[in-house]
């Protein structure tokens, strides 16, 4: 791992950065001509799910056609993620298969998202077969960088984070049928020391609410009930219009469009989580009964060195304004495991942390040091295999809390959207307020609606039911 890290090179300061597109490069008598399908795959957050369903708005309004299979685009994507080292290499893999001209002879390869921005133009050296390298704050230029490809160019790129504004389009063509992603904040200012995405995603820009009730009525014309706000920090939003709202009554605003039943945001950031939030959750119902905090460590010192800028104890300060709300609120966290000089004592306060707050739901990674960030040059004291033990025995500590805290609900009857039906068990698969999956007996028409269902059974990470 750190082999890698030795090659990247450091990022200069947006100013001196690549011109947004580089010269054109073309070799005559190779223009691809119109590209008329395209494949994506996205890999990561749900922010870089959105982006690709932005992206292939764009695409759609060229008069460009999805294809679900890569051999049959004349363009493929890639969205990518580098949070860790493992997801960065997933698109190296897939890139693999176009090797010494397999496969990809006469189609244009384009990488997208967070590596993108991460590699830049080095991608070309690492990966000749593509041709097209765009990062999330370079979207906007997406037409143009087309035009270019089409024109014959071998080498586009998108490459500038010194975009002000957010991605905006209405053309998005959304996947999920039932919860609608909708930006209301991109890029992140905050510098933790193991996070790479201040880097790959730029500085923090907010929507105008204008612009965000505009898009959320809209979604409400198309059949959207539920609604989830994104961005890196969700709770950073601040208004840029003249209304001026806080975060807290953006979410009021969403919550009281008629048609809208449920909104959930994330991802939140304990220092900017103010009581306001959990107010505007008990005033408004369709607010869902569900917060996704990440505290990352349970140990002071460590939140101290990864530069969160809240103690332990402030973390849990935050907790008891959720757990006064009126409604019982579902708490899920993500917590990095193994982080720089991370010792037992300060892995055992993450657990003791776990065991005090109980939450529904825990995403757990072992520390993978990142280019460009603080913590990638104090070096990675934990051996790998101690890492190891230590995400282990933490998922298992968890299980035993989720499993209790999923049993003690046996008898309870909740309101689910019905997500999907599979036809081979007879079951459907519902989801509650509190983020909860239930499955049940149920047919394919159950498929969209809400229904109320009685949990006759729990296991660690889902329940199951019948209807009532
Ligand atoms: N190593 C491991 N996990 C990380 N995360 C972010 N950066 C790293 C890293 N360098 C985790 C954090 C974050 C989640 C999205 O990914 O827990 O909240």
């Amino acid at each position: 791992m750190g082999n890698e890290l030795v090659q990247l090179t450091v990022f200069e300061s947006a100013g001196t950065q690549a011109p947004a597109i580089a010269s054109p490069r073309a070799t005559p008598g190779s223009a691809p001509g119109r590209l008329r399908t395209f494949y994506i795959e996205t890999f990561g957050c749900q922010m870089n799910v959105h982006d690709s369903e932005k992206v292939q708005g764009v695409l759609l309004a060229r008069g460009m056609k999805p294809v679900d299979d890569h051999a049959r685009a004349d363009l493929i994507l890639y969205n990518t993620c580098s949070i860790r080292e493992k997801a960065a290499q997933k698109v190296f893999s897939r890139l693999g298969a176009f090797r010494k001209g397999n496969g990809g002879a006469g189609k244009v390869i384009g990488v997208l998202g967070c590596v993108a921005q991460q590699e830049g133009e080095r991608f070309f050296e690492r990966a000749p077969q593509v041709s097209f390298v765009c990062g999330s704050a370079s979207y906007s230029k997406l037409p143009e960088l087309l035009d270019r490809l089409e024109a014959g160019d071998r080498r586009v790129t998108g490459l500038s984070l010194d975009t002000e504004e957010c991605f905006e389009t209405e053309l998005t063509r959304r996947d999920n049928p039932f919860r609608a992603y909708l930006t209301i904040i991109e890029g992140c200012d905050q510098r933790c020391a193991f996070c790479v995405v201040p880097m790959t995603r730029g500085s923090q820009r907010s929507r105008p609410s204008e612009k965000i009730l505009a898009e959320a009525r809209r979604l409400v014309e198309e059949g959207y009930t539920e609604i989830q706000l994104l961005g890196q920090i969700v709770n950073a939003w601040e208004d840029p219009s003249p209304a001026r709202r806080s975060f807290a009554e953006l979410l009021a605003c969403v919550a009281e469009i008629p048609g809208v039943r449920r909104v959930r945001f994330t991802t939140s950031h304990p220092r900017f989580f103010t009581p306001d939030i959990v107010r505007a959750i008990d005033a408004h119902p369709a607010l869902c009964d569900q917060v996704h905090l990440p505290v990352q460590s349970g140990s002071t010192p460590v939140l101290a060195r990864m530069l969160r800028g809240y103690s332990r104890e402030e973390y849990l300060e935050r907790i008891d304004y959720i757990r006064q709300a009126r409604r019982t609120i579902s708490l899920s966290t993500d917590i990095i495991v193994g982080f720089c000089g991370e010792t037992r004592q300060d892995f055992e306060q993450t657990l003791s942390l776990m065991q005090e707050v109980e939450y529904d739901q825990v995403f757990s990674f072992k520390y993978s040091p990142r280019p460009n960030t603080l913590a990638a040059t104090q070096g990675d004291a934990l051996a790998e295999d101690e890492k190891g033990l230590r995400l282990a025995e933490l998922q298992e500590f968890q299980r035993q809390i989720q499993l209790r805290r999923n049993q003690a609900l046996l008898g309870a009857t909740f309101e689910v959207l019905v997500e999907a039906h599979q036809p081979r068990l007879g079951q459907a698969v519902g989801r509650s307020t509190t983020n909860r999956v239930i499955n049940f007996p149920g047919s394919p028409s159950d498929v969209g609606r809400y229904l109320r269902v009685n949990v006759t059974g729990a296991g660690p990470n889902s329940l199951v039911g019948v209807r009532v």
